[in-house]
Parts: C-alpha cells; sequence; structure tokens
C-alpha cells in the first residue's frame, strides 16, 4: 500500500479534518528535500529560506538533501510524502519542468503537487576552467570545436538546470559536449577549480563567487541584461551569441491534498523570507533577482511552471535528451 493511501485512511479513522490539522499547524519541524548535494545553489538558497521562515512558523524547518537522477530521486520523495505540510519540495526548471520531458516519472508534475511559492531566479553562466586558453565567448566557442574530442561538462545530471543549459549551448554554437553528471553543481565546481573538467553552464549563484576569486572564468550571462551584482560579465549576446536566453527560477511545492490553510501559512512564511532585507541582501548577493512582489503567490508558481512546461518540453523532446 503506498503511503500516501496509507496516510488517507490514518487520516480517516482518527477522524481528523484537514481543518483541525491546518489549525495548530505546524507542531513539529518541517523537512525541506533539496534534490541536489550540499554546498551547492539550490541547497544555499533553500538554507537561506529555511533559517528565516523558522521565525514565521516557530519550527524549524530542515534541510534534506535527497540526490541524483536529475533531482527526480529528491521529487519523488517529497512527491510521495503525506500531504501535511511536513515535507516540502525545493526546485526549479530542471526538476520540475524539464525532468517530465527527460525521464519516465513515476509522479505527474502538476497532478501530484501543490505550488506554494515562487522563488528567485538567476541566469546560467558559461564559466571555464583557468587552464582554457579563451578570453571570449568567440574565443572558448573556436576552442571548444577545435578539440579533438568534445570537451567536458559537468552538470548536476540529465534533465538538471545545468544540463538543460548546456544542450541548449550546444544548440545555439554548434559545439559538441561530453556531460560528466555530479549529484549537484556544487561537487562540479570543485572539479573545474581543480581542472577535472573543462566547463559548466551553471546558475550564476553558484559560480560567481569563484569568478570574483579568479579560480574560474567565466565569458556570458543567459540575460537580456549584465547583473548588478557582476556588471563586468557580458551578456551572450553582447558576447556575440544570440538566442541564448534562459534564467533559472526555483520553487517550493507540497504533496497534492495538502490543506489549503496549511498551504498559505507557508506561502505567507516564505513571503516574509524573501520581504527581509537581511535575507534580499544575501540573495542578492549570490547574484539573484528577486521574484516581483505580485508573482509571490502559489497560483503565479503554478501558471510559470505550465507555460515552461510549454515552453521547454518541446525543445527537450527534440534535442533527444532522454532517461529511461
Ligand atoms: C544544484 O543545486 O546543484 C543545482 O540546482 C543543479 C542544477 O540544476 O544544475
Amino acid at each position: 500500500m503506498g503511503r500516501k493511501l496509507l496516510w488517507a485512511l490514518l487520516v480517516a479513522g482518527l477522524g481528523l479534518t484537514s481543518g483541525a490539522r491546518a489549525d495548530d499547524y505546524p507542531t513539529h519541524p518541517i523537512t525541506i528535500i533539496v534534490p541536489f548535494a550540499a554546498g551547492g545553489p539550490s541547497d544555499a538558497m533553500a538554507r537561506v529560506l529555511a533559517e528565516r521562515m523558522r521565525i514565521s512558523l516557530g519550527q524549524p524547518l530542515v534541510v534534506e538533501n535527497v540526490t541524483g537522477a536529475g533531482g527526480s530521486i529528491g521529487v519523488a520523495r517529497a512527491v510521495q510524502s503525506p500531504p501535511d505540510g511536513y515535507t516540502i519540495s525545493f526546485g526549479h526548471l530542471g526538476t520540475h519542468v524539464a525532468n517530465g520531458a527527460v525521464y519516465k516519472l513515476k509522479y505527474d508534475l502538476v497532478a501530484d503537487i501543490e505550488p506554494v511559492v515562487l522563488l528567485p531566479s538567476n541566469p546560467m553562466i558559461v564559466v571555464s576552467k583557468n587552464a582554457v586558453p579563451a578570453t571570449s565567448l568567440k574565443e572558448l566557442i573556436e576552442w571548444l570545436k577545435s578539440r579533438p574530442s568534445p570537451p567536458t561538462a559537468g552538470t548536476a545530471g540529465a534533465g538538471s538546470g545545468s544540463h538543460i543549459a548546456g544542450v541548449y549551448f550546444e544548440s545555439v554554437s554548434g559545439i559538441k559536449l561530453q556531460y560528466v553528471p555530479y549529484r549537484g553543481t556544487a561537487p562540479a565546481l570543485n572539479d573545474l577549480i581543480a581542472g577535472q573538467i573543462d566547463l559548466i553552464v551553471d546558475q550564476t549563484s553558484n559560480s560567481i563567487a569563484q569568478v570574483r576569486a579568479g579560480t574560474i572564468r567565466a565569458y556570458a550571462i543567459t540575460d537580456s541584461k549584465r547583473l548588478a551584482s557582476a556588471p563586468g560579465i557580458p551578456t551572450a549576446e553582447e558576447a556575440g551569441l544570440k538566442g541564448f536566453n534562459m534564467t533559472l527560477w526555483s520553487g517550493l511545492w507540497v504533496p497534492k491534498g495538502t490543506p489549503k490553510e496549511i498551504v498559505a501559512k507557508l506561502n505567507a512564511a516564505a513571503v516574509e523570507a524573501l520581504n527581509d532585507p537581511a535575507v534580499r541582501k544575501q540573495l542578492e548577493g549570490q547574484g539573484l533577482e528577486m521574484t516581483p512582489k505580485d508573482q509571490l503567490t502559489p497560483e503565479a508558481l503554478g501558471a510559470r511552471q505550465k507555460a515552461e512546461i510549454a515552453k521547454w518540453w518541446p525543445i527537450i523532446k527534440a534535442a533527444n535528451i532522454k532517461v529511461d
């Protein structure tokens, strides 16, 4: 018997109503499942939020990293949890959009989860190990094309943000890459710094500190305007590559069937966190763009996710990225 069915029977047997559970929620710690490695961009954002949401909710929010298969193992764990507000799924454009086109998932990315809040976004950034002899995006593309075998690109697994961005980079530039999957872009970045892989098309929030420290080299960001926090890095278009636009947004979801009042409490706590000047300063310092205030509703996240599924699934299917 599935965990969800078991939970539903238990709730019915005890005569609990969702309203009764929602009234005093939360009474014990909440788990946020981050589907990638500790120390990476998803983990970093989740921990900043968890710390501030604890103050509003009066209970700790514990981050659990459940990694593998482009984030789909962690999302599956969250989807299959009881719909009681004590398990939250942290994810993004990769896990909650792209994965549906890449894997045969045992869950439906729209029907089996409830959106809670749309989180900050950041453009992707093309970064290489320092040993690559290129000083501009144009030179990098020439160097990548001149290699006898495809250069290596680190990703957080098939269907992750860094993988989709890498495939996008291939299609707009005509290069060919060989992907090296990790459990997140934190370990991929360590290998890039050590020179074990050639490049990553990474979330800016993950790479920017290393770019500033000079341990890796940045070529361009996939946005229409330069980042306020790193104005020296050109957009892909300014660097001569048209059509390479991608913003990786994140979000929080809970299992389908979670009482509306609990979703509202979680949304309110997340909104309070995102409006806190100290949290904003921390996230903006990582190169993240804060969610516009009118987009901080569960409905806005649901609409964004559906629109991105309509946009990305045909692109991913055309690129024939599949993992069975
Ligand atoms: C991570 O936290 O490692 C990332 O979100 C991975 C990715 O999707 O590229």
